[in-house]
């Protein structure tokens, strides 16, 4: 390697390891930087401002969605069409939000603590709890348990990766792999439960009662795709946010203390509180990324307005707006008492998470059962392969 590529390749890695502070500089000297086709947008105003103009800056995901799908989309991959609206429309009659009060939250307890109940006071995090009970919460709610459970896990979080991390040809070959295993599996739940109707009420069955009153968007394969995008949307992202929250907190040992002093009073507000702050110290990811399909000014009619060419590649660095201290007071100090409009965990704007409000009930349902546990310490530290923890050991009394 030549001396000027090992430096080069020495700065990105520095970059992306000091995130924080490289974003924190640009806020102040270069809120929105343009650089050889890619622009970084920084501040609160202006991150929020790109993801509230979803037909300027489109979502970049539609290519990749149809090699998953096998030559159709899911609407995170859509532009703000006709087709997007239907079956964005479809989901929500089918997964509806008092199921989160009804179904979500009696599950989500019930199956974490039943996990650690059984663990004897010895438990991986990752590889026991948090990627468990999002996969056990897709096989009772949506009625697709996979074909088994760990590689149904490996599935979702593979083709998470291939979707929304760079390219990677290893990655790829192995996601589209696991996409096929699970198309066949989809395509399989759906023909055997089409054969055996009414039994429950979850989301499959209801997405074939739209199908019998012949609601467009509803056909088996779409119903299949739209499972497929919901399946990768809420598994690794649920064991990611799980595990980083508690091995945030397991740094932080006074926090820790008032927040197991939270979870035994079952104060669930004050645990999506120390949910949502301990994810913007300790974001999911650096942002989220668009296409500029436009000449567009950010900012415009401000000293930083900056010009974003046509054909841009844009990071909304929603790490850095969670970080602006133009709209977060003291933003490098842990408080509860923050408003939820500055929390960008979920994305914004036109495809904000579908599962945000099952995301808020979900992860401190999880966090919850563990921090109840009497002498809860942590055995190592987390292990990450890739964007994803693997491991996080922890022990408690029983
Ligand atoms: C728990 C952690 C989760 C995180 C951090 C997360 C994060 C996000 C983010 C940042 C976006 C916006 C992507 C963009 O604008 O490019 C998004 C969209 C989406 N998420 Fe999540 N998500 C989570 C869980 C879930 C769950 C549980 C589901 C399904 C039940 C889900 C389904 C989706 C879907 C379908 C979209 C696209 C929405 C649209 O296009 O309108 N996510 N998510």
């Amino acid at each position: 390697m030549a001396k000027s590529d090992k430096t080069n390749s020495g700065l990105i890695s520095w970059v992306f390891n000091h995130l924080d502070i490289v974003f924190s500089v640009l806020r102040w000297v270069k809120p929105t930087i343009v650089f050889k086709g890619q622009a970084f947008v920084t501040r609160f105003d202006d991150v929020s401002e790109v993801l509230e103009r979803d037909w300027v800056f489109q979502v970049p995901y539609a290519e990749k969605m149809g090699k998953v799908t096998n030559g159709s989309n899911f609407f995170l991959g859509m532009q703000n069409t006709e087709e997007y609206t239907r079956d964005v429309s479809n989901m929500r009659l089918a997964a509806s939000r008092e199921d989160i009060g009804e179904i979500i939250i009696p599950f989500v307890e019930t199956t974490a603590t039943e996990i650690l109940s059984a663990s004897n006071g010895k438990l991986d995090v990752v590889q026991g709890l948090s990627r468990v009970v999002p996969t056990r919460l897709i096989g009772k709610y949506f009625g697709t348990p996979g074909w088994n459970e760990n590689e149904f896990t490996d599935a979702a979080t593979l083709m998470f990766q291939f979707l929304f991390y760079p390219d990677d040809a290893e990655v790829e070959k192995n996601a589209l792999i696991a996409a096929e295993k699970t198309r066949q599996y989809l395509d399989q739940a759906i023909v055997e439960r089409k054969s055996n109707r009414n039994q429950q009420d979850d989301v499959l069955e209801r997405c074939l009662k739209l199908q019998d009153a012949e609601i467009p968007g509803m056909e088996d394969q779409d119903i299949r795709n739209n499972f497929i995008g919901l399946i990768i949307g809420a598994i690794p992202t649920t064991s990611k946010c799980v595990a980083t929250t508690l091995n945030y907190l397991f740094d932080q040992p006074e926090l820790l203390v008032t927040a197991q002093q939270s979870a035994r009073a079952d104060d669930d507000a004050a645990m999506v509180q120390y949910v949502q702050e301990s994810l913007r110290l300790n974001p999911f990811s650096a942002g989220i990324q668009r296409v500029c399909t436009e000449d567009y000014v950010v900012a415009k009619g401000t000293l930083r307005s900056t010009k974003i060419p046509k054909g841009t590649i844009v990071l909304a660095a929603t790490q850095s707006a969670m970080m602006d201290q133009r709209k977060v007071d003291q933003p490098s100090k842990f408080r509860l008492d923050r408003p939820s409009y500055i929390y960008m965990h979920f994305g914004y704007g036109l495809h904000t998470c579908f599962g945000q409000y099952i995301n808020l009930a979900q992860i401190p349902a999880i966090l919850k059962a563990v921090l109840k546990q009497k002498g809860l310490r942590r055995v190592a530290d987390m292990k990450s392969v890739g964007p994803f923890p693997v491991n996080l050991e922890i022990e408690f009394d029983v």
